[in-house]
């Protein structure tokens, strides 16, 4: 885990910022992978706000998450466009081929599953995002490609 001298150094470059705290977490996230349990007292104390507060804003938004992730990150989105395609039962086997939930990685370390809410690809739903790369039209087949590809 990132010392607090550490997630300081990312973050006070954004300090003067205008509501700086989202900036700072995508940039902590950008550089760990994800927001570290330590990140939350060292933000509160920087912008003056409440452990809880900040806490908060972690889990309000998708994007953040607070453990580290696989090697592979796969997005299946859960928007409406998407379900209405068939990504419903796509996401429900997926989940289960893995033994996994939502935000959960498989045991070897491979593949971590995230939902997301629309892609902006609703013309080609069902979509998924593999490692910031959107696939559009994604059936069985496909996804059990994208799996083996990612050795999950
Ligand atoms: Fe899935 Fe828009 S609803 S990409």
């Amino acid at each position: 885990a990132p010392t607090e001298e550490e997630i300081r150094g990312v973050v006070m470059p954004l300090a003067s910022l205008e509501g700086p705290l989202l900036p700072m977490l995508h940039a902590v996230q950008d550089v760990w992978g994800f927001v570290p349990q330590g990140a939350v007292p060292v933000l509160a104390d920087i912008l003056n706000l409440g452990r809880a507060e900040v806490h908060g804003v972690i889990s309000f938004y998708h994007d953040f998450r607070d453990h580290p992730t696989g090697r592979h990150v796969l997005k299946i989105c859960r928007a409406e466009a998407c379900q209405a395609m068939g990504g419903h039962a796509i996401a429900q086997s997926t989940l289960q081929k893995l033994g996994i939930g939502w935000h959960g990685t498989t045991p070897n370390g491979a593949l971590t599953v995230e939902p997301v809410y629309c892609l902006g690809m609703c013309a080609c739903a069902p979509a998924a995002m593999v490692d910031g790369k959107v696939v559009g039209r994604v059936d069985e087949a496909r996804m059990h490609r994208i799996l083996a590809e990612a050795g999950a």
